[in-house]
């Protein structure tokens, strides 16, 4: 996921642009601006690219996801479910909104599976939140008419899969909102950014005020601006989004040279019969940031993973072991390590993380191996790559 990797005179040159004002704030100063007003045109960047109404920046994904679950309504005594695999910051945003995750299995799609979602829906459930992860989508048909049916919301975690489409439309469009985390090894980045992005008004509204203290943002005194709610500060600095401004103008770039560094691995992997490859529910809006596979068992796993090291072939992991993406390693929640004291709708409604089994997660998990797809890399390399990726996984069969 390295927009990083490209970094350049595009970046300089919007960045040059806001060190010359020295206005590093994304409100007010109108007249010391120069014109600039790089927050505002990486949000309308992202409106016309992705085709929605409206896109709120904040600081990160993980405030895009606190974000998103404050202007949905949710908080104490309001059930999330959120998948086995993800990133930490699923957990721990729907904790900050002060709401119980619940976890439940994945599928080979290596995101929320449907069935257990369905199973695990009860009258507390207000959100499901699937985790596009590793750039490819959740099967979002499915998850859409489960929120149909019980009148919930979606909310589509899409850090990972920026840019990424299903049938058609942006991930992140479908579902009532949508966030994207722009840190530094993400498909475009802003050194450390994030968005929301939804098509409802009065959504938009909420996230514009809630990233700002709760400022209605009305006039052009901020001191005299009224505050209809609570909120805080998720406000992305113009030199962050001078850095996005210049890599969302790159997106097609980016995407049309990892897709075509996947290919050529995909290619070469899919000589070998024991080795399968994640569903992706629509292949063609993947964003092809990684090549996950499976192996057919979990042994075997462990020894391609041995036999890359011998090989030579970097940047892969297999999450079973991996202490920020799976619930296996997450102990500091399963013991709900806090600073403070949580509320008891928290401590009476989580699930006894300690005692549940995931076997159907473990087992995608364990057989897994993922691969990062770089920019970087010349045409020549992957194919080097490829070859080394054969010969490894070859080697222990
Ligand atoms: C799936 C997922 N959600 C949320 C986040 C949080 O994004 P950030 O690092 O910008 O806070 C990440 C970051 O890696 C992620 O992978």
């Amino acid at each position: 996921m390295p927009g990083f990797e490209l970094f350049g005179d595009a970046e300089r040159k919007e960045v040059n642009d806001v060190l010359d004002t020295g206005v590093l704030m994304r409100y007010g100063f109108d007249g010391m601006r120069k014109g600039h007003w790089k927050a505002k045109e990486l949000e309308q960047e992202l409106q016309n690219r992705l085709d929605v109404k409206y896109a709120q920046l904040t600081t990160s994904g993980t405030s895009a996801l606190n974000v998103a679950l404050a202007i949905l309504g949710v908080g104490a005594g309001d059930e999330v479910i959120m998948p086995t695999f993800t990133f930490v910051a699923s957990f721990e945003s729907i904790l900050n909104a002060g709401a119980t995750p619940i976890l439940v299995e994945i599928d080979d799609t290596l995101t929320l599976d449907p069935e257990a979602v369905e199973a695990a829906i009860s009258p507390k459930t207000k959100v499901i939140m699937p985790v596009h992860m590793c750039g490819s989508m959740a099967d979002l048909d499915a998850l859409k008419a489960i929120c149909v049916k019980h009148d919930i919301f979606l909310l589509e975690d899409a850090c990972q899969a920026y840019a990424g489409t299903y049938k058609g439309k942006a991930l992140g469009s479908i579902g009532h909102v949508g966030c994207f985390s722009f840190d530094y090894v993400k498909t475009i980045t802003c050194g450390e950014g994030g968005a929301l992005i939804m098509n409802d008004e009065t959504l938009a509204k909420y996230a514009d005020q809630f990233t700002d203290h709760g400022h209605d943002h009305i006039g052009n005194d901020r001191g005299a601006e009224t505050h209809p709610n609570l909120g805080y500060n998720y406000r992305i600095s113009e030199l962050n989004a001078a850095v996005g401004l210049a890599q969302v103008r790159r997106t097609d770039e980016f995407l049309m040279i990892q897709r075509r560094n996947k290919k050529i691995l995909k290619d070469a992997l899919k000589a070998i019969p024991e080795v399968s490859f994640r569903r992706i529910p629509d292949e063609e809006g993947d964003t092809a940031t990684f090549l996950s596979f499976f192996m057919p068992t979990a042994e075997l796993s462990v020894k391609v993973v041995e036999a890359f090291n011998k090989f030579g072939v970097d940047a892969y992991w297999n999450y079973f072991d991996n202490n920020w993406h799976y619930i296996r390693k997450w102990d500091h929640f399963k013991d709900l390590k806090t600073l403070y004291p949580v509320s008891d709708h928290i401590k009476n409604g989580m699930q006894n993380l300690n005692s549940l089994d995931f076997p159907k997660s473990d087992d995608y998990i364990s057989r897994n191996i993922s691969c990062l797809i770089k920019l970087s890399w010349t045409e020549e390399e992957v194919y080097e790559r490829a070859q080394k990726m054969v010969d490894a996984i070859k080697s222990v069969l």
